[in-house]
């Protein structure tokens, strides 16, 4: 899967691209992130790239110019291509999953400044948040849904480690544990040292139920539960969350 990221700060990037499991992944070709400088689609002599806004008021706006042209210097039949905005559609793991089943060809636009020309707009396929709030400029906005697609694509991680993640199934992950066995009191569960794999699924299944009944009630969704699951959860509600 191939990203192409334009942005008037290159080394933002640059720098979480070089590190960790995303450089392993380009270096393994399991992804291709293509950094586009905008700057080198401004216009004049000065390489312009923003200005201020018609009708008066603070902040400099995108120009559509620059941004449209550097679209056009990477955009094929392939593509799909996104502008970071606070105004977009949510970001969410739905969304990383389809895109990296449907897409090929992401570019990912970088808004910037106060905004962006709203005629923008009508060289975009859509508009992607983050989040409700709002940033300084669209890079780490970027950066969230190369990650979260990248780790999706096979060969980037073991395909258990996000089989299981939070907001797959609509449930928060399972609490883990590691060494040592003891802190403080703190007992690993006994059930993860015992070797029983069908023990230690049916712990961990609670436990997703159970994070996501005590943290985010919101997502969970009885039509998905089986019946044992149900029962569960039913024990849950009993208990408050116990
Ligand atoms: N740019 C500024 N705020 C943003 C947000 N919440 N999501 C995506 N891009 C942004």
């Amino acid at each position: 899967m191939k990203f192409s990221i334009i942005t008037l700060f290159p080394q933002l990037i640059n720098a979480y691209i070089s590190e960790s499991i995303i450089k392993r992944a380009i270096e393994k070709n399991k992804i291709v992130i293509e950094i586009i400088d905008l700057r080198n689609f401004g216009i004049n002599s000065h390489n312009q790239v923003d200005d201020y806004q018609f009708g008066g008021g603070k902040g400099m706006v995108l120009m559509v110019e620059p941004v449209v042209k550097a679209i056009n210097s990477v955009k094929t039949a392939d593509s799909l291509v996104i502008l970071t905005s606070p105004q977009g559609k949510t970001w969410n793991q739905k969304l990383a999953n389809q895109y990296r089943v449907q897409e090929k060809h992401l570019i990912i636009v970088c808004g910037h400044y106060e905004g962006f020309d709203e005629r923008i707009l009508d060289y975009v396929d859509l508009e992607i948040s983050i989040g409700d709030y709002v940033l300084t400029g669209g890079e780490i906005a970027s950066l969230i849904l190369i990650d979260s697609i990248a780790r999706l694509v096979d060969g980037v991680i073991a395909q258990e480690s996000h089989q299981n993640d939070s907001f797959e199934n609509d449930l928060l992950d399972h609490p883990v544990y590691t060494k040592p066995v003891e802190f403080e009191n703190k007992v690993v569960p006994q059930v993860l040292l015992s070797g029983h794999h069908a023990n230690i699924e049916k712990f961990r299944q609670q436990g997703r139920i159970k994070n996501t009944y005590n943290k985010r009630p919101d997502l969970l969704k009885e039509e998905n539960l089986s019946i044992e699951d149900l029962k569960y959860l039913q024990e849950l509600k009993n208990t408050k969350g116990e």
